[in-house]
């Protein structure tokens, strides 16, 4: 998998890329890479946004520093591009990420995700240069380089070999093993903790009990099935 990061902030992936999932997708011969727009302003000075037009507050992406670094980047016409490979967008007001959205993404052999700082992109970078928009969420953050890490981290975690063999991302909330339902609990020692008890089933050894509590546990966590999630 081979993923682009368009962003004026590249150091702050620098914390993100020492996580060990994400060192070991690295090492597996996956690929992030980062594009900073500033390195591609056609502008003077550096710049790379502008206020408004209509006025109000905060500043603009502009669509032909976005246009550049995107034509830097693959050496064609972005217009293009967007047919060809997975170039998304990260906006509050995009596709909500979910387990089937990352599934999604995670299958594809590249893709490019663009970060907005200010107050986001110029509309016509959402309209003619991107394949679509996703958020991570109902709500507005300063800037696209969080989301993209949750997007990066959502998806790199899922490839094979990311995760140790001790760790599993087959049976877990959301997965196909559970049906998209949520994951069952855990417990480890104490078995008992200021008198809460881990349930006897799990101290039992009865691999075929244990596996038919956690099933039901996880359908009882389904929404509405009066579990604790919403
Ligand atoms: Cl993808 N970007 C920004 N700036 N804010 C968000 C978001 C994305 N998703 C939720 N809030």
């Amino acid at each position: 998998m081979e993923i682009d990061i368009f962003t004026l902030l590249p150091d702050a992936f620098a914390w993100f890329e020492r996580q060990r999932h994400v060192v070991r997708a690295l090492a597996l011969g996956h690929r992030l890479s980062y594009v900073n727009y500033r390195d591609h302003t056609p502008l003077s000075a550096g710049q790379v946004d502008d206020t408004p037009f209509g006025g109000g507050a905060g500043m603009v992406l502009r669509v032909d520093v976005v246009e550049a670094a995107l034509r830097a980047r693959y050496g064609r016409d972005p217009i293009a591009l967007r047919s060809e490979r997975r170039v998304i967008a990260l906006t509050p007001g995009g596709r909500l990420l979910d387990d089937p959205l990352v599934g999604e993404l995670a299958r594809g052999p590249s893709l490019t995700l663009l970060s907005g700082r200010y107050e986001g992109f110029d509309e016509r970078v959402l309209e003619n240069l991107v394949s679509d928009q996703v958020s991570i969420g109902r709500y507005v953050l300063a800037g696209g380089e969080l989301a993209a890490m949750v997007v990066c981290d959502a998806l790199l975690r899922r490839l094979p070999g990311a995760l140790g063999h001790d760790e599993s991302a087959v049976e877990e909330s959301f997965s196909e093993a559970l049906d998209g339902g949520p994951e069952y609990p855990h417990y480890t020692r104490p078995a008992e903790f200021r008198g809460w008890r881990v349930p006897d089933v799990l101290l039992s050894g009865h691999h075929a009990r244990i596996r038919e509590w956690r099933l039901a546990q996880s359908r009882a966590r389904r929404p509405g099935a009066g579990g604790s999630l919403p």
